[in-house]
C-alpha cells in the first residue's frame, strides 16, 4: 500500500466516523487545512523530478476531490440528519380536540358600560361611584328635587323601610344616578370631570322597562364650560359608541330640576328595512338628558357657583346596549337565560378600548 492509499482510507473513514459538524470540520483541517497532511504532501512536490511530479501531483489532486467530495456528501448528510430529528421533536398532533373557551360569557350591560367607561376615559373623565342605597337628600333634595316636587312622584320610587319610630325620610333605592353627582363634587370639589356608570330602580314594569336598569351620570365642572362642550362631548362619544364616521344630534329645549337650561338630546337614524341605522336616515331617537348644572345643585354640593359651572347629562346604559347591539326586548336582559346570555354575550378577554377597538 503506498503512502496515498493509507491516507485515503485514514481520511475516509474519520469522514465516515465524524458524528456532527464540529467533527467534520477538524477532519477537513487535518486533510485539507493550510497545515492539514494532504496539502503538506502537495508542497513536497516542488523537490521531486518533472516525472514523479507529474504521477504523484495527479494522484494527489485526485485524492484531494476525493476526500472533499466525501466532506461534502457527509455534511449534506448531518444537515439532513439534524433535520429530521428536529421534525420529530417538533411532532404536532393535529387530530387533537381544540381547548375550549371559557364557557362563560361578557353580559351586554357590563360589556356596553366598559365600551362607555372607555371612550369617556379617553376624554379626560374618570368613573364616580356612590351607594345603590341612597339618602333622599342625596336622590331628590340636593338636586333641587325638593319633598313636594312633582318629579318625586314621577320617579316611582322604591323606599326603604325604616325602623320603628324614626321619623326621618325613609332611605330610597336611588331612582337615577345624579345622586353621584353630588358625592362626587362633595368628595373632590372643581374643577371636575367625572362618569358615574351603575344600577338604579324605578316601580315600573312592562316591555320596555325593568325595576332595575342601568344609567350612566356625566359631569364637567370649570371656569367656562357651556353647551357646546357638552354638545361636542355627546357627539364625539356618539360616533366612538356607535363607531360610525358621522352622527348628528338634536338638542330638545327640556325640563330637568337640576339643569338650566335641559335639553333632551335625539340622534337621527333610520330604521329601513327594520334595521336600525345610527348617522342617516329620517328618523330620530331619544338617547339621553342633559343641560347645564343648576345653582342650587352646585351650591348643595358645596361648590361656589359664582364662580364654577359645567354640564351634565344621563343616558340609560340598557338602551344604548338595545341600540347598538338591535336586542329588542329590555327584561330579557335580566332573566339569566343561558341561551340568550350566550347569543348576546361577549367574549371574556376582549377588553375595549377606543384605539384597539370597542366591540369585535
Ligand atoms: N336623572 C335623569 C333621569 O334619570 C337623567 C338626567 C337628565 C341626568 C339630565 C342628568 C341631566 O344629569 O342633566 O331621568
Amino acid at each position: 500500500m503506498t503512502d496515498l492509499d493509507t491516507l485515503r482510507s485514514t481520511y475516509l473513514a474519520r469522514v465516515a466516523d465524524a458524528s456532527d459538524a464540529n467533527a467534520l470540520e477538524d477532519v477537513r483541517l487535518a486533510a485539507l487545512g493550510k497545515k492539514g497532511e494532504i496539502s503538506l504532501k502537495m508542497r513536497e512536490l516542488g523537490q521531486m523530478s518533472p516525472e514523479q511530479r507529474q504521477t504523484t501531483g495527479a494522484a494527489l489532486n485526485r485524492l484531494r476531490d476525493e476526500i472533499d467530495a466525501a466532506l461534502r456528501g457527509k455534511k449534506v448528510a448531518l444537515e439532513d440528519a439534524a433535520l429530521d430529528a428536529r421534525l420529530r421533536g417538533e411532532w404536532l398532533d393535529v387530530t387533537l380536540p381544540g381547548r375550549p373557551r371559557p364557557a362563560g360569557t361578557i353580559h351586554p350591560v357590563s360589556q356596553v358600560t366598559e365600551e362607555v367607561t372607555a371612550i369617556f376615559a379617553d376624554m379626560g373623565f374618570a368613573v364616580a361611584e356612590g351607594p345603590q342605597v341612597e339618602s333622599d337628600w342625596f336622590n331628590f333634595d340636593a338636586l333641587n328635587i325638593p319633598p313636594e316636587h312633582p318629579a318625586r312622584q314621577e320617579h316611582d320610587t322604591f323606599f326603604m323601610a325604616r325602623a320603628e319610630g324614626d321619623l326621618r325620610p325613609p332611605h330610597v333605592l336611588r331612582t337615577h344616578t345624579s345622586p353621584v353627582q353630588i358625592r362626587a363634587m362633595q368628595d373632590q370639589g372643581a374643577p371636575i370631570r367625572v362618569i358615574a356608570p351603575g344600577r338604579v330602580y324605578r316601580m315600573d314594569m312592562d316591555q320596555t322597562h325593568t325595576p332595575m336598569f342601568h344609567q350612566v351620570e356625566g359631569l364637567a365642572i370649570g371656569q367656562d364650560i357651556s353647551m357646546a362642550n357638552l354638545k361636542w362631548t355627546l357627539e364625539e362619544f356618539c360616533r366612538a359608541f356607535f363607531e360610525v364616521d358621522e352622527v348628528e344630534l338634536r338638542f330638545r329645549a327640556s325640563h330637568f330640576p337640576f339643569t338650566e337650561p335641559s335639553a333632551e338630546v335625539d340622534i337621527r337614524c333610520s330604521w329601513e328595512g327594520g334595521t336600525l341605522k345610527i348617522g342617516q336616515g329620517d328618523s330620530w331617537l331619544e338617547i339621553l338628558g342633559s343641560g347645564m348644572v343648576h345653582p342650587k345643585v352646585l351650591a348643595a354640593a358645596g361648590v361656589d357657583p359664582a364662580k364654577w359651572q359645567g354640564f351634565a347629562f344621563g343616558m340609560g346604559i340598557d338602551r344604548i346596549a338595545m341600540l347598538k347591539y338591535g336586542i329588542p326586548d329590555l327584561r330579557a336582559f335580566f332573566e339569566s337565560d343561558l341561551r340568550w346570555l350566550r347569543h348576546y354575550g361577549f367574549a371574556a378577554g376582549d377588553v375595549p378600548s377606543v384605539a384597539g377597538g370597542l366591540s369585535r
